[in-house]
């Protein structure tokens, strides 16, 4: 959150000496833990035990049998390790197993930032996350996945390269002690797993660095010739902005960045929309709508102690079925995939703006997760490309300024909303998106206070000719209203009061295989809601920061319910119910296939109403 503020701390810089910005981090915030420490170290009495932080998920079970091995991946200390990744040699163990299970554990203690990590077997990133941000008494937390969908990846020696650039020195003084367990199991009726994944990466494992491609610096484009025995293609794609680009859902449009310029600088631009586009030979075959995810030191830190965001140890992948693309692949011949993220290109605040590629800082990378059929599998009888309709996303944007009688800007209201309709078919198979996306923002009080109200709606739908099993229907719905007020004291100090309810919500019929963004097998829907209120305060050399969190959590999968209601205050766990409700054998979904009639049927909540904060 430090952008929101780096003009007014340049006007106020003096007051407080800890400002960082620093470009490799998730995100750029000033120094709150350095203060918070040197406040808690000054208060009198024990110092509080360990905190265990923790995402709300769905608990990964490592089985009771059926282990073939353990082994420890990693035992490591990120301590300043910018640049400098972990790297391990990995060898399968010579046992039999079908599925595997990591269990990351990491601890700190002392100042500092969240961090983003990212987990690589050689070039292919198979897990996104990120840190919690320590205490003076110490953290502590524990994240398990599931990982046989790569099992094509475990079944062979792999580079592990375990990048989580941190910076340990005599302000940040908390290095990451962690370590990644593998546990190889074998079960009963192991899901189908890809037979081969293709990295879309920068594919730097070989010597020892991890392989993300930093959107727009790097030219995000691999090439492969694809074997010819394939029967069905998914890309799955991890993908989120940092600095300028780590709240992209709050920033501004391009022609308006210096609406408040002499009372908190330029703001930052690009128009709060992105669109993640993968191209195969040029051509579109599939979007992601980012989700917005935000790391332990967003918006307000005192809301992600001890209860992390959505997802923030676990990014989860979107996904493009490529299968349609199958019959121009399958001709023998190379054939490029390109991400690229788009952000807004507007003139004037109103109007229908074209997208642009996004200015700074996406981290991306994807996968080719590639099935094959027999030998007997026919080849296609033509390498015509897919039919693509729907490639151009419809966007409308608005905005209004308002002024003091002295010619002053006072506010600034802007709106965007965005739809598309993409369907992409060839005789192998069709991938429909349908996509609706509003934003809302408003900056009052010559910027200081500013509100953003954003929903993403989605459907997608996956019809496989020659393997009807993986044919798939998704629906999904991530509301998001963030608000944050500043108040700068000029003798020094700042105060932050920020208000948040984020969602994220989905339906999706399933398939035999694992999905990365479903993170199962098999039906599966979510439902979960997290709101919260976070306040910052800083004088000369104290600070401190609190806030209350709650979410509720309910995920069905492999036919039953997990629900998890939990409440924290000020970095303590004050309600908590945990444990699996009756789920009958069966999901509960609705038995329907292509049209779920409108997510917010399902998801029966909208932005702007959870919280009556500030
Ligand atoms: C840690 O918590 C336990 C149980 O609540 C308590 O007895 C103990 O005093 C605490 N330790 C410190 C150092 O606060
Ligand atoms: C982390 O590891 C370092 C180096 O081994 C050690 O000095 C430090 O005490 C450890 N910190 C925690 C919180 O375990
Ligand atoms: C990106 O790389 C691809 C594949 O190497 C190449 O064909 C393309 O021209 C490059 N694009 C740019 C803008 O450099
Ligand atoms: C008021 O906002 C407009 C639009 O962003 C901007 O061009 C103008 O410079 C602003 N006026 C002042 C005094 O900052
Ligand atoms: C703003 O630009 C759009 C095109 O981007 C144009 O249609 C519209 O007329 C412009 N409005 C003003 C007030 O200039
Ligand atoms: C204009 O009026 C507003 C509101 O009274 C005030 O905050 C601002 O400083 C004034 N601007 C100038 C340039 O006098
Ligand atoms: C803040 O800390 C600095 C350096 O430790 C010290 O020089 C200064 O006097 C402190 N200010 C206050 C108000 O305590
Ligand atoms: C949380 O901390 C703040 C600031 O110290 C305090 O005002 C508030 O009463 C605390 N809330 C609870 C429930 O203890």
């Amino acid at each position: 959150m430090c952008r929101h503020l780096i003009a007014a701390l340049l006007t106020w810089a003096s007051s407080f000496g800890t400002v960082r910005c620093n470009p490799s981090r998730s995100g750029i915030r000033f120094g709150q833990s350095h203060d918070a420490v040197r406040r808690e170290s000054s208060q009198a009495g024990p110092v509080s035990n360990i905190t265990r932080d923790f995402e709300v998920a769905s608990p990964v079970q490592i089985p009771s049998r059926g282990v073939c091995a353990t082994q420890q991946l990693m035992v490591h200390s990120f301590g300043s390790s910018y640049g400098t990744p972990f790297v391990g040699a990995y060898t399968p163990p010579s046992c039999d197993f079908n599925s595997v299970i990591i269990s990351f554990t990491a601890t700190s203690l002392g100042v500092q930032y969240d961090r983003l990590a990212m987990m690589y077997l050689s070039d292919i990133e198979v897990w996104r996350t990120s840190t919690a941000e320590p205490t003076r008494a110490g953290i502590i937390w524990t994240y398990t996945k599931d990982m046989s969908a790569y099992l094509s990846l475990w079944k062979k020696p792999q580079t592990i390269i375990f990048e989580l650039d941190n910076i340990v020195n005599n302000v940040y003084t908390g290095p990451f002690n962690t370590t990644l367990t593998a546990t190889f199991f074998t079960v009963d009726k192991p899901p189908p797993k890809a037979d081969l994944i293709l990295p879309i990466s920068s594919r730097q494992g070989a010597v020892g660095k991890q392989s993300v491609f930093n959107i727009p610096a790097d030219n995000a484009t691999v090439v492969y010739t694809i074997p010819d025995h394939v029967t069905r293609a998914t890309v799955s794609i991890s993908a989120n902005g940092q600095i300028n680009e780590e709240f992209w859902y709050t920033n501004v449009f391009t022609s308006q960045v210096d609406t408040f310029k002499d009372a908190v600088g330029t703001l930052v631009g690009g128009g709060p929309f992105r669109e993640i586009q993968l191209l195969i030979d040029g051509h579109l075959a599939g979007v992601v709508w980012p989700f917005p995810v935000i790391f332990t030191g967003g918006v307000a830190p005192g809301i992600w102690r001890p209860i992390v965001n959505i997802q923030a140890f676990d990014l989860a992948e979107s996904e493009i079925d490529i299968t349609p693309f199958l019959p121009v692949l399958l001709d023998g011949k190379p054939h490029s995939f390109t991400i690229s993220v788009l952000q807004l290109a507007d003139s004037n605040g109103s109007g229908t703006p074209t997208l642009t590629e996004v200015e700074s800082f996406w981290l991306a990378t994807g996968k080719i997760f590639l099935f094959y059929g027999n030998e007997k599998t026919p080849r296609p009888a033509s390498h015509a490309l897919p039919k693509i309709t729907g490639a151009d996303p419809t966007i409308s944007i608005s905005s209004s300024i308002t002024r003091f009688p002295n010619g002053t800007n006072s506010s600034l209201t802007y709106t965007t909303t965005a739809s598309r309709a993409l369907t992409i078919s060839s005789p192998y198979g069709s991938w429909k998106q349908t996509l609706s996306y509003s934003n809302t923002g408003e900056l009052t009080s010559r910027g200081f206070v500013q509100t953003n109200t954003q929903s993403t709606h989605g459907t997608q739908s996956a019809v496989n000719t020659r393997s009807p099993a993986f044919n798939q229907d998704l629906a999904f719905d991530y509301p998001i209203t963030v608000t944050t007020a500043y108040v700068i004291n000029p003798k020094g100090g700042i105060r932050i009061d920020a208000s948040l309810s984020t969602g994220l919500s989905f339906r999706d019929s399933g398939r035999p295989d694992i999905s990365p963004f479903s993170l199962v097998s098999g039906p599966a829907s979510l439902n979960t809601l997290q709101q919260g209120t976070g306040h910052y305060s800083s004088v000369a050399n104290a600070s401190y920061s609190f806030g209350t969190t709650e979410q509720t959590f309910s995920k069905t999968s492999h036919g039953s319910m997990y629900r998890r209601d939990v409440k924290a205050v000020n970095g303590t766990v004050v309600q908590d119910s945990e444990g699996l409700a009756p789920g009958g054998g069966r999901p509960v979904l609705d038995p329907v296939k292509g049209s779920f009639g409108g997510p917010r049927g399902f998801i029966g909540r909208g932005p702007g109403s959870p919280w009556k904060g500030l």
